[in-house]
């Protein structure tokens, strides 16, 4: 049985942890959507991996890796994460397919995305992901493929290059020069370090008997279609993202189990909406326990209780079978946790996750409080040893949302981890039968 994981949040949820532990179990791991804007951490017996644009799963050297059509892919960047990655003596290219219909990340993008952010700031991690997607939408991008024919590459790029030059000088009155051979030559460099792994990844997901686990960037309210927009990423990345980005048709997952990672409480990194934003000392010492810097940009993440209104929305829209909640272990401590059940915006309570921009600004949360708990889940690997009130904030998440929590992560090392039910693998022991 396939199983997709997705960020529930606003990224940065310990995907990468939940998708390196599963993917001991599947045989082909595969990224989707996005492209290096991603930081998934893994901690193996205290050595930190942090991948951008490779599936996660690929450090478990059973797996094929799979970088799907709907990705953005900076080449130089993928090259230097698999040089990085091999320098650990984890062999890499003999097992990675790159999609020849993958988009590419070029400097242009970058430059771009930076003037962008000038004017209008979203907060992006600069990576050029935005103007990636922008240019392949105007059916202007640049092909994984299309650096198999040299001329086809050049008239592109120079294309491009033209495009921009006026975009900046016309709408941001900026100066800009690249030279067409300069970023040929330097894509085509790395082309040639990867060009044996670009194939038709469709056709290979398509036809493979292998088990698969799809692996989400970024987080449902970072989607472009039902997240907080403007402020989102510019991929799909919910489930909506999954059949145009394996290309793979829709009823290929209609078998496969879809599994949400959210935090025990809420972060966000960048500008936009977080109706449950601590700003004070409570906010402050939830980001330095959590330790909430981001793996991409170092940039300080916002910090806020955990907001059920919003998770609703990401169980409801990306259908998901089950919950994986992490970092339980950061809640440690805290004499009251709160937790957001409705949102007030004036005389008015919104159950739902309103699409208004101008809505989720004003919106106030309504919390349920719960007593903290004083003993440490930190690196707890057994049930018996989850404290009586967690187990109560655990139980009350479940009922609110309708769906299970299947897993408790307590640290950010690979094996600490519980179990609450195996709706994966079929085994079922639910949350309210183990307290
Ligand atoms: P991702 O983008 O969803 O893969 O998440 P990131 O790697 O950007 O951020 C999650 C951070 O939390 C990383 O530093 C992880 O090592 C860490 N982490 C993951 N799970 C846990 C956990 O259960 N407890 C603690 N304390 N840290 C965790
Ligand atoms: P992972 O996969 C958290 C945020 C940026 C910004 C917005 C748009 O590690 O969870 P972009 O560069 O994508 O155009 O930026 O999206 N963002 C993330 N936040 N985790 C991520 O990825 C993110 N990828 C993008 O901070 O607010
Ligand atoms: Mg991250």
């Amino acid at each position: 049985m396939n199983l997709v994981i997705l960020g529930a949040q606003w990224g940065d949820e310990g995907k990468g942890k939940i998708v390196d532990l599963l993917s001991a179990e599947y045989e082909v791991v595969v990224r989707y959507q996005g492209g290096s804007n991603a930081g998934h951490t893994v901690m193996v017996n205290g050595q930190k991996f942090i991948l951008h644009l490779l599936p996660t799963g690929i450090l478990h050297t059973h797996t094929v890796g799979v970088i799907a059509q709907g990705m953005v892919v900076d080449l130089e960047l993928l090259v230097e994460e698999i040089k990085q990655i091999e320098s650990k003596g984890i062999s890499v290219r003999d097992r990675l397919l790159i999609s020849d219909r993958a988009h590419l990340v070029l400097p242009y993008h970058k430059t771009l995305d930076a003037l962008l952010e000038k004017r209008g700031k979203i907060g992006t991690t600069l990576r050029g992901i935005g103007p990636a997607y922008m240019l392949k939408y105007a059916r202007k991008g640049a092909r994984v493929c299309d650096l198999w024919d040299k001329d086809r590459f050049y008239s592109i790029i120079k294309d491009n290059l033209e495009f921009v030059e006026e975009l900046c000088k016309k709408v941001y009155c900026e100066d800009f020069q690249m030279k067409v051979d300069e970023v040929v030559d330097r894509a085509l460099e790395s082309f040639e370090e990867i060009k044996h792994c670009i194939t038709d990844t469709s056709s290979y997901l398509l036809n493979t008997k292998k088990s698969i686990l799809f692996e989400g960037a970024q987080g449902t309210l970072l989607d472009v279609d039902i997240g907080t927009y403007p402020y989102v990423t510019s991929s799909n990345s919910s489930a909506l993202g999954l059949s145009a980005g394996t290309g793979l048709p829709p009823k290929f997952f209609s078998n496969a189990k879809f599994i949400g990672v959210s935090k025990a409480y809420a972060t966000r990194v960048g500008e936009g909406p977080f109706p449950t934003e601590l700003k004070d000392e409570v906010g402050q010492l939830l980001r330095e326990k959590g330790k909430e810097y981001g793996a991409t940009t170092g940039r300080p993440r916002r910090c806020g209780w955990l907001d059920l209104v919003a998770l609703k929305h990401a169980v409801d829209l990306n259908g998901l079978d089950g919950i994986v909640l992490t970092k339980l272990d950061v809640l440690d401590g805290f004499g009251e946790i709160k937790v957001c059940t409705a949102y007030r915006v004036e005389d008015k309570v919104f159950k739902n996750f309103p699409a208004s921009l101008s809505l989720l600004e004003k919106a106030q949360p309504v919390y349920e409080c719960f007593e903290g708990w004083k003993e440490s889940t930190y690196g707890i690997t057994n049930y018996k040893d989850i404290p009586e009130k967690a187990m109560n904030y655990i139980q009350f998440i479940e009922r609110f949302l309708g769906a299970p929590i299947v897993m408790l992560s307590t640290s950010p090392e690979r094996d600490k981890y519980i179990w609450l039910s195996e709706i994966i693998h079929g085994r079922k022991v639910a949350s309210s039968d183990i307290c």
